[in-house]
């Protein structure tokens, strides 16, 4: 007898598969965050993207709007993770504007490379507070929206009409899994992340949600690698070497992850890290 097809592959990367759905992005005007959220809406959904820089955030939403006609997307600059206060707000209004907040992406970081020797005590806490606070501070302003979510889109595994809802990704990096110079800051904050999105994950399965982090390798065309690259002085193909694929990843490439966890394709994965570095971590340790 067949196998019925939905038992074994779940119809995603369909236009259409976030009709209706809402997803909250902070970082949401960087790079890398702003092609997740282009993914997103490209298959239907609406966008609530949170930045510091108010005319970026504003332009960035205005060109992710253009990803699927119908849909909605609000820059809401002036925003700082580090503000527990002004997210929480935030994650209120995009509920109030958009109608709910179904899946959400805690993307805001800042990095920089420095030794040791150069990173004061402040600057150490900059990024913590950023990376690790902001994340904090984004779970725990989009969770009591994100329960409501899967409430009313029941992460049975049975069936999802469409995108499930009450999914959380927390953007993050592979460097900690080795150990990188010039990273001690960003190391450490990124460790946290992960952890926090583990704590979501445990917490909050029994809401039905599902939180996982994603760790960017080098992805080309992105602001983090421009500087990257800069700073190091090295170019995308000397660099590439190290990589087991060879090559610098595609912005398509980390949506296309991102798509996986908010599909239904990605129900049952929860509490997970999914590395997106051309397998550049097992060999070297960076990302
Ligand atoms: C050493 C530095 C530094 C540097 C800043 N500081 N840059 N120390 N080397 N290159 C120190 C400052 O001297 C200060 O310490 C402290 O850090 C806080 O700096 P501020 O400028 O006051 O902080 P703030 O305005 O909040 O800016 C945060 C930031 C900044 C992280 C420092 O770079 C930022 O806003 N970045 C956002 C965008 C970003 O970084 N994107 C990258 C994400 S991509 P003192 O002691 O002097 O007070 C990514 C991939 C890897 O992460 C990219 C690697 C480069």
């Amino acid at each position: 007898m067949p196998v019925p097809r939905e038992e074994f592959l779940s119809n995603v990367w369909r236009d259409g598969i976030f009709s209706n759905k809402v997803i909250f992005c902070t970082g949401g005007a960087g790079t890398i965050c702003s092609i997740q959220v282009r993914a997103f809406v490209a298959l239907g959904g609406n966008a609530y993207i949170i930045g510091r820089n108010a005319e970026k955030t504003e332009k960035m939403a205005k060109d992710l709007e253009t990803a699927r006609r119908g849909s909605r997307v609000i820059g809401h600059g002036n925003v700082d993770v580090r503000n527990a206060v002004a997210l929480k707000e935030a994650a209120d209004r995009c509920v109030k504007e958009l109608g709910s907040l179904d899946f959400a992406i805690a993307g805001a970081a800042g990095n920089f490379l420095a030794p040791m020797s150069q990173l004061s005590p402040n600057a150490f806490r900059t990024v913590i507070e950023i990376d690790t606070i902001g994340s904090y501070n984004t779970a725990k302003a989009v969770l009591p929206h994100l329960v409501k979510s899967a409430k009313t889109y029941p992460n049975t595994g049975k069936h999802s009409p469409a995108g499930t809802g009450g999914r959380m990704i927390f953007v993050s990096a592979s460097f900690h899994f080795k150990g990188q110079p010039l990273q001690a800051h960003a190391q450490a904050a990124k460790a946290a992340v992960d952890q926090i999105s583990n704590s979501v994950a445990i917490e909050y399965g029994p809401y039905g949600i599902t939180s996982n982090v994603i760790t960017p390798g080098p992805i080309a065309n992105t602001e983090g690698m421009e500087r990257l690259a800069k700073l190091d002085g090295g170019a995308e193909k000397e660099h590439a070497k190290i990589i087991p694929l060879g090559r610098w990843g595609q912005v398509r490439e980390i949506a296309d992850a991102t798509i996986y966890l908010f599909s239904e394709a990605g129900s049952y994965v929860n509490g997970n890290i999914l590395v997106v570095d051309g397998g550049q971590w097992r060999t070297s340790g960076a990302g």
